[in-house]
């Protein structure tokens, strides 16, 4: 036996000799620098550290805290190492640098050079001093769902000037201006860094902010803009951080009517518990810049935001992460939100992110049910699609104004779910001139049956008109709903209400 046995230790020993992890030479910070068409330069961090043959630290990607190295493994030479966010880097090292290569999660890949660099490099700014928690007046905006585009969803970083002036035009072209949509929002991707003075600049992907905002405004349209607390944005871009009052009298002074203020970096110079007063502070730095702008707070729903969003003067916050162009990722955002209704009203709403309608990742049938929660739910309707190429079939999903009606309701109350039984959902949304909005919804994927009372939804009054809003028709009075829904399918309707049941 013990021959054997010295011979099992002796190949164990030579198969680790080849996993052995780390590789030599892969210690320290490495910067690896993304330079932009548009005369911007993102840098990626890299903190490696490796002991006892394992290899830890994590990727600060644009400005972000760290993303720590999950598994690690050696492959062909090379240090193979998995994050969150579904990213896989391949790293070699190469004279004093390190030959990099990401895979990302939808199987895109980046490859480049990491130079050295220092510990240093990775720490966030010093925090300054925020005000002391106050409450903020309203600034009197968004006294319904504000509705208008945002670059992001569709076009990420390849927003620019001539993007934003075409969206315009095709926003009045299309009818959706005529239908309500006023806001053209410009989201990250649009800064380049400061002057002498700590101006922001603008990347040459925008070349006059005050002259766009001329033209949107010239189409009877408003411009908005993004920003972050933090000093990079989620995008690596810069932030506000210092420069709050600064930016908000530039805002003003470039004719802005609507800022997105996007926490981000600020999340590595801030705690939780300074999200409202970081908040507060643009709040402040708005109500004095001499416009009105409407304040959009993003911060993912952290430290329940709706229970302060309206004291630091927001006019909407988001509730969630980002969401993502298919139904899993909206179904599972639209139908969580009812909790929150009783915090949204004129002024001030739930924002569970921007509209995907368009975007090529759902079905139309799915595109409607997407449409129809978000106007139950009193959210901001910001469309996140091409507007210049969209199809006809988008357009009358974005522009059904019936259903839009519900949304721009001035009572502004948000719907809440009524029953939710084997799939199907029913929410209802009470109305200014007495009726409820009725939305039927089924969440499986196959052909559901549903059937209920309008006593069933909650409703406490005998139905004397309904109206179906998705095929624009009056139905027969009934005493309930009964029909059959294809999957991920919705039915809106606008129900009447007179006299008691008894
Ligand atoms: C965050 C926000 C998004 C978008 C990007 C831009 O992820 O939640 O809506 O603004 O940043 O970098």
């Amino acid at each position: 036996m013990k021959p054997h046995r010295l011979s099992a230790f002796v190949l164990a020993s030579i198969l680790l000799s080849f996993v052995r992890l780390p590789a030599a030479g892969l210690d320290g910070v490495w910067r690896l620098d993304d330079p932009k068409p548009w005369g911007v330069k993102l840098h990626t961090f890299i903190s490696l550290h490796t002991k006892d043959g394992a290899l830890t630290g994590g990727v600060y990607p644009n400005g972000s805290g760290e993303i720590p190295i999950r598994s690690a493994r050696e492959e062909a030479g090379e240090t193979v190492f998995a994050m969150d966010w579904g990213w896989t880097f391949h790293v070699r090292p190469e004279g004093e640098n390190l030959r990099v290569k990401v895979v990302y999660g939808d199987g895109k890949t980046s490859a480049g050079l990491a130079v050295p660099a220092t510990a240093a490099e990775l720490q966030p700014p010093v925090a300054i001093p925020l005000p002391a928690e106050r409450v903020l007046p309203d600034n009197g905006l968004a006294r319904t769902p504000p509705m208008g585009w945002n670059s992001w969803n569709h076009f990420a970083e390849n927003v620019d000037e001539r993007v934003v002036r075409e969206t315009a035009d095709a926003m009045v072209k299309s009818g959706m201006a005529a239908a309500g949509y006023v806001y053209i929002n410009i989201d990250d991707t649009w800064e380049a860094g400061r002057d002498a003075k700590g101006e922001i600049l603008t990347n040459s992907k925008f070349g006059d902010m005050k002259a766009l905002a001329d033209y949107v405004h010239s189409k009877g349209l408003k411009l908005g803009i993004y920003s972050s607390p933090g000093p990079l944005t989620c995008g690596g871009y810069t932030g506000s951080f210092g420069h709050e009052e600064q930016d908000a009298r530039t805002y003003a002074r470039w004719g802005i009517d609507y800022l997105k203020y996007d926490w981000c970096s600020a999340g590595r110079v801030y705690p939780n518990a300074l999200l409202r007063a970081g908040y507060q502070k643009m709040g402040e730095a708005l109500l004095s810049s001499g416009r009105p702008i409407v304040y959009s707070l993003c911060e993912y729903g952290m430290g329940d935001v709706w229970t302060w969003g309206p004291l630091v003067s927001g006019n909407l916050w988001r509730t969630t992460g980002d969401i993502s162009d298919n139904w899993a990722s909206m179904d599972h955002i639209g139908f969580n939100q009812g909790a929150l209704a009783p915090f949204a009203g004129p002024g001030h709403w739930n924002d569970p992110d921007m509209l995907e309608v368009g975007n090529g990742g759902m079905t139309p049938t799915e595109y409607r049910t997407h449409f129809s929660l978000w106007c139950l739910l009193s959210a901001p309707l910001m469309a996140g699609n091409d507007l210049r190429t969209m199809s006809d079939e988008t357009r009358d999903i974005l522009s059904n104004r019936e259903v839009i009606a519900l949304d721009q309701d001035p009572l502004g109350r948000e719907a809440t779910r009524a029953f939710a039984r084997g799939g199907i959902e029913v929410f209802t949304k009470p109305l200014v001139d007495g009726s409820v909005a009725v939305g039927v919804f089924n969440r499986n994927a196959s052909d559901t049956p549903a059937s209920f009372s309008w006593v069933d939804a909650g409703l406490t009054r005998r139905a004397v008109g309904i109206r179906d809003l998705w095929r624009h028709l009056d139905l027969p009075v009934s005493e309930g709903f009964a029909g059959t829904l294809p999957g991920h399918s919705c039915v809106i309707l606008r129900v009447k209400p007179v006299g008691i049941i008894r």
